[in-house]
């Protein structure tokens, strides 16, 4: 099939590449020359594991190519997916200028039969506006359909998510438009939902919203824990035991970020809210997201006595392992706050330290989590990646100048820290602070 992706940021790239992997014949548009020109020298916008090689691959053999004339794209492809930015505006309400532009673009370029796929996270209702654009801006009378297929990938495992999904959601006018787009993901074999539009886009926000409330029930559970002296990992684990619970997303931590919960719940509390609907739940999620970086910075400066003149080791700086995003990261307000106070900051992050020197270019990048800590008073893990579990935490205190550990994703053993000499903090998990 001809495709057409419009958009190459996480989910029209990704969405680009593995169509192109099962034999289509796509064409990833944008409007930004700069990004089209680093994706035909063959360089990644966005750091995603498996995402260069699947592209080289594609392009190789000439099924994937890159351009800015969407008019070309659309004219040439049987399917277009929306793929753009719905960026949240002051209000949590999310901003339609890239969706109405898209619209607008396929509008005036529609020379024949095509079906209008949004896989853009967007409010119930879009389907309807891109419907109603492209009806008032075509010139011609041409046939169209809108269908939505909302995307599931995360960030850092985006090409395993976008070929292994949970589950693909097509929301369509009908069980023919459905079909269409439904062949396409037939080679993944996987479960398959075909639903009515709104549906189809209310399913993606109330996904997100879901596992954003689990990450603020186990986060509040965990300050209980850490108020009663429970252990929030023990109980995470007795929870995720029953089926009808699950383990997932139950890593109780300093609360999620990223480009997708922060966005979507607010968006969702925003529907809601015109629809008439006071999204109580949701707004609680909110605020015990909010709060929660900022508790676990409070223990710190009760642990320090103060911030001011402190020398603070910052592991992890992307808003999870695996990625280089720094969209809501908690670093970002952990390093805000620190700097206010007085204190100096020494940083190290595998991949994300470029992006946030753009940011904060006043304190000091590390070539490893070693000279990171290096004279610190305090080290404190933000980013659980995966060398951080294996550190050498000898050579680590030997490092420092003090022995406090923050470990605000709850990746180490709390007796073998205390055992080693540091004076280890953890998200609930006080019980062993006993120990
Ligand atoms: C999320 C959704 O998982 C994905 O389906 C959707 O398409 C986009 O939004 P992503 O933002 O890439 O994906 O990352 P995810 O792995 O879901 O993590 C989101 C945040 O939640 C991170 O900050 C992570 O640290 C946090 N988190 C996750 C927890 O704090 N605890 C958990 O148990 C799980």
């Amino acid at each position: 099939m001809n495709i057409c992706v419009i958009g190459t940021g996480y989910v029209g790239l990704v969405t680009g590449s593995v169509f192109a992997d099962l034999g289509n014949e796509v064409v990833c548009v944008d409007k930004i020359d700069e990004k089209i020109a680093m994706l035909r020298r063959g360089e990644m916008p966005i750091y995603e594991p498996g995402l260069e090689e699947m592209v080289a691959r594609n392009v190789a053999d000439r099924r994937l190519h890159f351009s800015t004339d969407i008019g070309e794209g659309v004219r040439r492809s049987d399917v277009i997916f929306i793929c753009v930015g719905t960026p949240p505006k002051e209000s949590g309400e999310p901003d339609m200028t890239y969706i109405d532009e898209a619209a607008r673009s396929i509008a005036v370029s529609l020379n024949q039969y095509k079906v209008v796929v949004n896989k853009s996270t967007v409010p119930v209702g879009t389907g309807d506006r891109v419907r109603e654009i492209i009806e008032k801006n075509r010139t011609r009378n041409v046939e169209f359909d809108v269908v939505s297929n909302p995307e599931f990938l995360r960030e850092g495992s985006a090409i395993s998510d976008t070929l292994h999904p949970d589950r693909i959601v097509i929301g369509a006018p009908s069980q023919v438009v459905a079909m269409k787009i439904l062949e396409l993901y037939a080679p993944l074999e996987r479960p398959m939902l075909i639903t009515d539009v709104a549906s189809a886009e209310i399913i993606k926000y109330a996904s997100n919203a879901f596992l954003a409330t689990k990450i603020s029930f186990i986060n509040s559970i965990a300050n209980i824990c850490d108020a009663a002296g429970a252990d929030v990992v023990q109980v995470m684990k007795g929870m995720g035991y029953d089926q009808r619970i699950g383990a997932a997303f139950l890593q109780a931590g300093l609360g999620y970020g990223g480009s997708c919960f922060p966005k979507d719940s607010s968006a969702l509390i925003h529907t809601a809210d015109k629809l008439g609907y006071d999204f109580r739940i949701l707004k609680a999620v909110v605020d015990v997201n909010k709060e929660q970086a900022q508790r676990f910075m409070d223990r710190m400066e009760t642990a320090l006595g103060t911030f001011e003149g402190k020398r603070i080791a910052i592991l992890g700086l992307a808003f999870k392992p695996n990625t280089d995003d720094l969209r809501d990261a908690k670093s970002l307000e952990m390093i805000a706050r620190l700097l206010a106070a007085g204190a100096t900051v020494q940083a190290y992050d595998p991949i994300a330290m470029d992006k946030t020197r753009e940011i904060f270019p006043q304190i000091t990048y590390s070539k490893n989590a070693y000279d990171a800590a290096c004279g610190a008073d305090a080290v404190a893990i933000v980013t659980e990646w995966n060398e951080f579990k294996f550190l050498n935490m000898e050579r680590l205190k030997e490092a420092m100048q003090g022995s406090i550990l923050f470990d605000g994703r709850n990746i180490y053993d709390p007796v073998r820290m205390r055992r080693l000499g540091f004076d280890y903090y953890c998200v609930g998990r006080s019980v062993k602070d006993r120990c």
